[in-house]
């Protein structure tokens, strides 16, 4: 069981969160599909985070990050990206709270974050997407107001010998 934290400051991310924040990204593969690979859900999360730290920022957008005590114990990232409908929106690409502070209200403020960055922005929308085996995230997003889009279904083929990518 969680305790909670005297106090948790929300702000956005710096050089010396590089660490920490790889760390959390850890946790990005949660309840991922059996044919993918977790491994490479959590280096995709990380090359994206790395481009965000490069000197020359090679990402848009904004990564936050909880701290309590000292620690980094969460942090969100948001960019933005066009809907095939048109419109601009803005998209959350990595979440994570530490597990030993989860249940402690600081995924809902780091969102909280996001969407303000969002409206910042002037975007209507902030979208998000994560597996369907994620059944923690879907009850935290269920629970903040957020509604379901879209599924998307895969179907693992057999290949031929000699054919694949
Ligand atoms: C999903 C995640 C970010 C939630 O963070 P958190 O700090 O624990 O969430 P909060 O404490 O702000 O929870 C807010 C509300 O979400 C719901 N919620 C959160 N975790 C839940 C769970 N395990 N079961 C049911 N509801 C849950 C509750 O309604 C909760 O409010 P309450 O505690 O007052 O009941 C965290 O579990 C996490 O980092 N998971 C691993 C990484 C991950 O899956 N990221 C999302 C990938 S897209």
């Amino acid at each position: 069981m969680s305790t909670a934290y005297e106090s948790v400051q929300i702000r956005p991310v710096r050089e010396e969160d590089r660490h920490a924040v790889m760390e959390l990204a850890a946790q990005l593969a949660e309840g991922v599909a059996e044919w993918r690979d977790p491994e490479a859900v959590v280096e995709a999360a990380r090359q994206w985070l790395a481009g965000f730290f490069a000197p020359t920022r090679e990402q848009q957008g904004a990564v936050f990050v909880a701290t309590a005590e000292g620690e980094v114990v969460g942090m969100v990232s948001v960019n933005t990206h066009r809907h095939f409908t048109g419109p601009v929106e803005a998209y959350i690409g990595e979440l994570a709270v530490a597990p030993h502070a989860v249940r402690m209200g600081l995924g809902r403020r780091l969102l909280s974050t996001a969407e303000d960055w969002a409206r910042q922005q002037g975007l209507r929308h902030l979208t998000l997407e994560t597996a369907a085996g994620n059944t923690t995230a879907q009850r935290f997003y269920a629970a903040l107001g957020y509604r379901e889009e879209a599924v998307r279904f895969t179907r693992v083929l057999e290949q031929q010998p000699g054919t694949g990518y």
